[in-house]
């Protein structure tokens, strides 16, 4: 079996969180437990670039139990564990090819060696696994059933793929199933960015400024948990449907320039590029502290930071300051990479429950339905949706009611009114 990890010496240790991350994933563990009695990905070559996670582990061994051959490379070249790594290699049996803080070159020699698979199913988290594959190895596509895509940044890539006439194969986008992001990006999101924050720097919220630049669901989820935690909040938004929403949701809202100039802390999860720059920089105060919790490391101007400054200089693992000629300080976490994956470990299991979850079942659902899924992105299906949800609240120990006869007639009438 072919690999690149750190050191399989840590297999052990590996192991140890992947099965600790397993007790609070039953959902999923519910559906591998169903997928080793069927095998319904028999004979399926899967090729997944997702965050190399304890909770991405459990996901892994879902699908190898369901009997495909699976394949696992990086989404992001500082979310790796590389514990765990080691540890699906050496415990479980499947090839990784991921080292924390590896170099963008090796980062997609990674995801060509995934590709080699020649896989029948793609699972990305971001959607370079699927851009690379159309780039580079087209020769692959005649092979390929199908994808899926995890994240909002992944899902917009895809549309604007299809909308190209570029993309070759149907693809699911687990993100916009109502169990992955109600939940996963804004309360796996909402609290896995100030874990990232706090493990970083160990800074008080309370009574900070805290601006949250972006109002989709992680924003939301980042706002409420910093509002929570006794921060003066502000929202920087372009939506102005959201901008309404974060108004009403008792946030300020103003532009990021206004906003530059009285945040102690700036969280950027917007999934587009440069929202910080020059000129918010040059308005920021002494000593603000930066990141983003967005896919991709380009929503923070990065070398436009570099620029302003006189030096830089890395004070704690994941702190570096940009020290200006006036003296002016700002603190940049993570090299603008996702804080929540790059300085703590990402969202809790029990959220990644149901995102992988949808995971799982839409790579079912693809191969159930091999060559009858038209090219596109498409929704997760309802009733996978309901499933996960339902299968959630029972492994929660929540009953809901039910519609009686009664009220179902009257939902699908209309002669009745006042
Ligand atoms: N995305 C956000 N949190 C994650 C986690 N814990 N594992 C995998 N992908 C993630």
């Amino acid at each position: 079996m072919k690999y690149d990890v750190k050191d399989l010496g840590l297999a052990r240790q590996g192991k140890e969180k992947i099965e600790w991350a397993d007790r609070t994933m039953p959902v999923l563990r519910s559906i591998r437990e169903d997928f080793a009695k069927r095998k319904p990905l028999r004979g399926v070559r899967l090729a997944a670039c997702l965050h190399v996670t304890t909770e991405t582990a459990n996901l892994m061994r879902t699908l190898k139990a369901g009997g495909a051959q699976v394949v696992l490379c990086a989404s992001n070249p500082l979310s790796t564990q590389d514990d765990t790594a080691a540890a699906l290699v050496k415990e479980y049996g499947i090839p990784v090819f991921a080292v924390h803080g590896a170099s963008n070159k090796l980062y997609y020699q990674h995801i060509r060696a995934a590709l080699d698979l020649a896989p029948h199913l793609t699972m990305d988290d971001g959607a370079d696994l699927v851009s690379t594959l159309h780039n580079e190895r087209r020769d692959l596509l005649d092979d390929v059933i199908g994808g899926t895509e995890e994240t909002t940044t992944g899902v917009i890539r895809l549309r604007a793929m299809a909308a190209d006439g570029a993309l070759a194969y149907p693809v699911i986008a687990v993100n916009d199933a109502m169990t992955k992001h109600f939940f996963d990006n804004r309360y796996g999101t909402g609290q896995s960015t100030f874990d990232g924050i706090l493990r970083a720097t160990n800074v008080l919220i309370a009574g900070m400024t805290v601006v949250v630049i972006g109002y989709g669901w992680c924003g939301r989820g980042v706002a409420m948990r910093a509002q929570g935690l006794g921060a003066k909040v502000i929202v920087c938004e372009i939506d102005p449907v959201r901008a309404l929403e974060a108004a009403m949701d008792g946030f300020r809202v103003m532009p990021a320039i206004k906003a530059a100039a009285e945040g102690d802390l700036f969280v950027t999860v917007t999934g587009n590029k440069h929202v910080l720059r020059e000129e918010h920089f040059r308005k920021m105060k002494n000593g603000a502290i930066v990141c983003n919790s967005g896919h991709f490391n380009v929503e923070i101007d990065i070398p436009a930071l570099a620029k302003l400054a006189k030096s830089r200089k890395r004070i704690r693992e994941v702190i570096d300051i940009y020290r200006f000629p006036d003296g002016k300080e700002i603190f940049l976490l993570a090299e603008g990479r996702l804080v929540n994956l790059s300085a703590a470990e990402g969202h809790p299991a029990s959220v990644m429950d149901m995102s992988f979850a949808n995971q799982a079942l839409a790579s079912e659902y693809l191969v159930k339905r091999k060559g009858k899924v038209p090219l596109g992105v498409h929704t997760v299906p309802e009733q996978i949706d309901r499933k996960i949800a339902a299968l959630k609240l029972r492994t929660m120990g929540i009953r809901i009611d039910r519609l009686t006869p009664e009220q179902k007639e009257y939902l699908s009438s209309w002669q009745e009114g006042t």
